[in-house]
């Protein structure tokens, strides 16, 4: 979809489909409110009546759909709630909720009027930003597999209208900014929606390459031997069982500051995660082809970060192998030696995506000196029990770091929670046979085990861990509870938030 700015005032009959957001009324409103008067304009007087008769009241997420008499096109209103309950992200929602009601209607393009999403907590710039999101994630459908395909809006456009025209080029920049973020979340989403039997450890490492040629950033691929050379018997371990040998892909961005700071950005890329010898129950195990999510999201930051000359320089670095049980596979049992030396004892084969980590943790911290490590894993279940499928978890050693991810999530919309690791979940992971053992006896506090695990291999360095396993992607039956802009598969969670905290953090 094509997205840009225009500085006049939405005109009849220019777009297909014109949007406009309305606040909810309040019991006394009698009137159609007069900042919807170029709307009933528009809609050749057609909203008084819907307004009198209490059909449109800016419920959230009410759609209303008026056909201009004359045939040119539609109004379309889409209810944001109360005023002051207006957030970017009911905008967000909102254009998506728009975007999606237009597939298949024959639809080609779409404008957005700016004044009609601005409010008390949403200023201009947060309000395009948040339409270009909302159009272009809600928009977005993986087609890799579609031989045919429903017509979709093709074109969107925002008006800004006269009481905006003077901010243009303030918010023609943000727009250009966002949609090169944008256009990273979805070549993510292309990229992570793709099923095991093509996407392999191998098949990351060339979408890296290319990407890195693409962009200008160094890509440098290790396979088995050279993994077998650096000891990294964790991300070898989990990697035994299938054909598709393993990864570790690492990428290096050199910074667009002289702040001289360095970010580690690390992802877990299982690229399908049958739980191995501990073999996962038949239920949904499909879902474990977006177990890569976490490395998926890695390239897209990284891609996002030299596109946007993010200041700090950052290393990504993707810990890819698949978890399949099989005569060579890792079991319950074994002993396997990180690349920092300590030993794990493996208890259970489906805990391997801390296993896979710990190798590139230890590594990243050894070889490039960061000042802070990022991690992001689809790592538990427990996590989706403790917060849901929309929110990420976000387990920190230092205050300061986690402040800005929160800071960041609550920029972009990516949900974020906060949980306390403490002694007593480091007290759990200790091993009777080995350094650290990679399941626990008791099971609860899942989320924070796998914290003190992966602590271990990280050492000093500030770091936080962000367990994406709830909202990395949505199935047929999470989809319905999300929000518009998240397609049915992989949604990319954590592309925006990373880059956002990348762009904020080298200030
Ligand atoms: N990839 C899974 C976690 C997961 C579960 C992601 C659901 C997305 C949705 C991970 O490798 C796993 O299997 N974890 C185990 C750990 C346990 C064996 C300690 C889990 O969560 O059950
Ligand atoms: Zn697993
Ligand atoms: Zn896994």
């Amino acid at each position: 979809m094509k997205l840009q700015l225009d500085r006049r005032e939405a005109t009849v009959g220019s777009v297909d489909a014109s949007v406009s957001g309305v606040f909810e009324r309040s019991a006394k409103d009698e009137a159609l409110p007069r900042n919807l008067a170029k709307e009933e304009q528009a809609a050749g007087g057609l909203l008084a009546p819907a307004w009198t008769r209490r059909e449109l009241t800016g419920k959230r997420k009410e759609l209303t759909v008026v056909h201009r008499p004359d045939g040119k096109g539609r109004v379309i209103l889409i209810g944001l709630g109360g005023a002051s309950s207006v957030d970017a992200d009911t905008v967000r929602r909102a254009a998506a909720e728009a975007v999606r009601s237009l597939k298949g209607k024959g639809v080609r393009t779409v404008g957005f009027r700016l004044p009609s999403f601005v409010s008390e907590r949403v200023t201009s710039e947060a309000a395009v930003r948040a339409l270009a999101d909302g159009a272009m994630l809600g928009g977005y459908e993986f087609m890799k597999y579609k031989s045919t395909r429903d017509s979709r809006v093709e074109e969107a456009t925002i008006f800004l209208g006269d009481g905006f025209t003077r901010e243009e080029a303030a918010l023609k920049k943000a727009l250009e900014q966002e949609l090169t973020l944008l256009d990273c979340v979805l070549w993510t989403r292309d990229i992570a929606n793709v099923p095991a039997d093509t996407a392999t450890p191998a098949w990351l490492a060339e979408e890296a390459k290319r990407m890195g040629k693409e962009v200008g950033i160094k890509v440098t691929v290790f396979d088995e031997e050279k993994l077998a050379e650096m000891k990294c018997g964790g991300i070898l371990g989990v990697g035994g069982g299938s054909i598709h040998p393993p990864r570790m892909i690492v990428l290096e961005y050199a910074g667009g500051a002289r702040s001289g700071k360095t970010v580690a950005v690390v992802g877990k890329g299982i690229t399908f995660d049958s739980g191995g010898i501990s073999l996962k129950p038949a239920l949904h195990m499909g879902d474990m082809k977006f177990d890569k999510s976490g490395a998926c999201a890695v390239m897209g930051i990284m891609r996002a970060a030299a596109l946007l000359k993010a200041p700090p320089k950052v290393v990504g670095v993707m810990a890819c192998a698949e978890n399949l049980p099989g005569p060579s596979a890792y079991r319950p049992g074994d002993v396997v030696r990180s690349y920092n030396g300590k030993t794990i004892e493996i208890l259970n084969t489906d805990a391997e995506g801390r296993v896979v980590l710990s190798d590139a943790l230890g590594y990243v911290v050894d070889k490039h000196h960061p000042d802070e490590v990022i991690d992001l894993a689809t790592l538990t279940g427990a996590c989706v029990v403790a917060l849901g499928d929309d929110t990420a978890a976000v387990v920190s050693t230092d205050d300061r770091l986690a402040r800005g991810l929160l800071d960041a999530s609550a920029a972009t919309g990516e949900p974020l929670w906060r949980l306390p690791l403490t002694d007593y979940h480091r007290e759990l992971v200790k091993s009777d046979l080995a350094d650290v053992r990679n399941s626990t006896e008791i099971p609860p506090a899942g989320v924070l085990t796998a914290s003190a695990f992966l602590e271990t291999f990280v050492g000093k360095t500030p770091w936080a861990h962000l367990d994406i396993a709830g909202p990395a992607y949505t199935n047929a039956t999470t989809r319905k509870y999300q929000p518009a802009y998240q397609n049915p598969g992989a949604t990319a969670f954590g592309v925006r938030l990373v880059t956002r905290y990348l762009l904020d953090a080298g200030r």
